[in-house]
């Protein structure tokens, strides 16, 4: 039960998948306009891969020994009671490493599916990524695997399945990697875990992702019928706001109406780590009448810039530093589009003055600036070069069968878009959908080109509907990387694709 019968399994598989890239895959790809045609892919278990790693690891490392156990289990969302399956508890328990720390997680999988663990916004070792199917067998129901890894840059990161739409239930949970330089200018901290949630109060996920691709499109009984919910509609995003109708959203597991409070003192500089866990939802969030300094995006930091409300798609993070007032206020987070919210009270003892449905009414009404026109602080910042490969990522769908698609492709991992290590790599992300898209790239964090300018640093940005966006990243992490939308039911139906690195 260690992770040694399935790196056999694995081999196996790159042996055969790969022989199959090489011969179908790479040709058709020179049309994309890059240098990098042809080559051999370099798998998860390439000796390239292990150097990598090796280059990553600092002297006086220490090493981080965690058990995690996936498992069928009942959570209290604040007197509504789920039987989900979880890390044991809503969100799942937080990982606290160092830069450069070795993590070493241990899953048993108690669950009676197949699952993994993918480490969100990591450039980690190629085959610790945790894709069933491209680095990794699936770990089997019953079944342990180990993941050991160095953590080479500090952040707000978290940890889910890539597993199906596994997601959508209660297995996740924050990674934090602290920066032993990083002083920081607060007192403290706050980890705040947003989800849209649906399981285990009469549905699953995996049921709603069968009807979806019966019905061939989202919502199509729904609108129709009278007393049913309209499908999530908002200006912000550019048109549909979710595929999906679900009765709570959760901040740290709690709906609005039972939620977290977190003991504070006025003046008291508080960090607040945002992630959305969220399927299928964006979320804007903000702390009425105290402005957040925007302070890190995707763990990497931002010149701060102070703003009364932020907006967070699927897998992103924020980091904002808020200033507590004379009375107790609350974080509140609403479903773009959906009117529904949550909130984390910042309790100070002394009452609110003001009841939090108002103040989401309030914060519904805000404008919310471009996350995207976030820029990098200089120390992060990838300088704008001319890219040595260009992939266009053209996002289109539902299609069929609820379908979506990149390049006119569902997901296929023998079918890579080639790069090269040491390239610095462009990806033209262009949005033919009347949906958003969170798209995320794993095992690198690039840099967003917003307007020819210099955006932030991110591994999740949003792509609205009719909109391109720029991305650069420098090829530095060998392997097969997964490119995909971070809406779970988008990515099970097709909307990913792979980086392919050749040699
Ligand atoms: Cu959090 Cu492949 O994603
Ligand atoms: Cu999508």
């Amino acid at each position: 039960m260690t992770a040694q019968p399935a790196s056999l399994g694995r081999r196996d598989l790159f042996r055969l998948g790969f022989g199959l890239v090489a011969a179908t895959g790479l040709a058709g790809c020179a049309s994309n306009g890059g240098s990098s045609g042809g080559g051999t892919p370099i798998g998860p278990n390439s000796p390239k891969v292990a150097a990598a790693e090796r280059a990553r690891q600092i002297a006086g490392a220490r090493k981080t020994s965690v058990k995690l156990a996936a498992v069928q289990s009942e959570v209290d969302l604040g007197g509504i009671t789920a039987s989900t399956w979880s890390y044991g508890e809503l969100p799942g328990k937080e990982i606290r490493i160092r830069r450069g720390d070795l993590l070493n997680v241990e899953l048993r999988n108690e669950l009676p599916q197949p699952t993994s663990i993918h480490w969100h916004g990591l450039a980690l070792r190629n085959d610790m990524d945790g894709v069933p199917g491209l680095t990794q067998d699936e770990i089997p129901a019953g079944q342990s695997f180990t993941y050991e890894f160095t953590a080479p840059d500090p952040g707000t990161y978290w940890f889910h399945p890539h597993s199906g739409v596994q997601l959508d239930r209660g297995l996740y949970a924050p990674l934090i990697v602290e920066d032993p330089e990083d002083g920081g200018n607060y007192d403290t901290e706050l980890v705040i875990v947003l989800d849209d949630w649906l399981d285990g109060l009469g549905r699953t996920p995996d049921a709603v992702f069968d009807e979806l691709r019966a019905n061939g499109m989202p919502g199509m009984d729904h609108g129709a019928m009278p007393g049913m919910p309209a499908m999530p509609k908002s200006d912000l995003l550019g048109g549909d706001a979710g595929d999906v109708i679900y009765p709570h959203v959760l901040a740290n597991g709690k709906v609005w109406k039972a939620p977290q409070t977190f003991a504070t003192k006025p003046g008291q500089r508080i960090r607040l780590r945002l992630i959305n866990a969220g399927a299928d939802t964006a979320f804007r969030v903000g702390v009425p009448g105290v402005p957040m300094t925007v302070t890190h995006a995707d763990g990497f930091p931002v010149m701060p810039v102070e703003l009364d409300v932020v907006l967070l798609g699927m897998g992103e993070r924020l980091d904002c530093v808020v200033t507590v007032p004379d009375r107790t206020v609350p974080v509140l987070a609403l479903a773009e589009g959906r009117g529904q919210f949550t909130q984390v009270l910042l309790s100070t003892g002394v009452a609110a003055s003001t009841d939090s449905e108002a103040l989401a009414t309030e914060l519904a009404k805000l404008v919310v600036p471009e996350m995207n026109a976030l820029r990098a602080t200089d120390s992060v910042a990838l300088p704008l070069r001319e890219p040595d490969v260009t992939h266009d990522l053209v996002l289109e769908g539902p299609g069929d069968k609820y379908s979506w698609t990149i390049n006119g492709k569902a997901y296929d991992p023998a079918d890579g878009l080639p790069i090269r290590s040491g390239q610095v790599v462009r990806l033209r992300m262009r949005n033919k959908s009347k949906m958003f898209h969170p798209m995320h790239v794993h095992g690198h964090t690039f840099q967003v080109r917003a307007n020819g300018k210099i955006g932030p640093r991110r591994d999740t940005a949003i792509v609205l509907p009719g909109r391109e966006l720029i991305v650069d990243f420098d090829a530095d992490n060998p392997g097969q990387w997964l490119t995909h939308c971070h809406n779970v039911y988008h990515g099970e139906a097709g909307m990913m694709a792979v980086l392919s690195y050749v040699e």
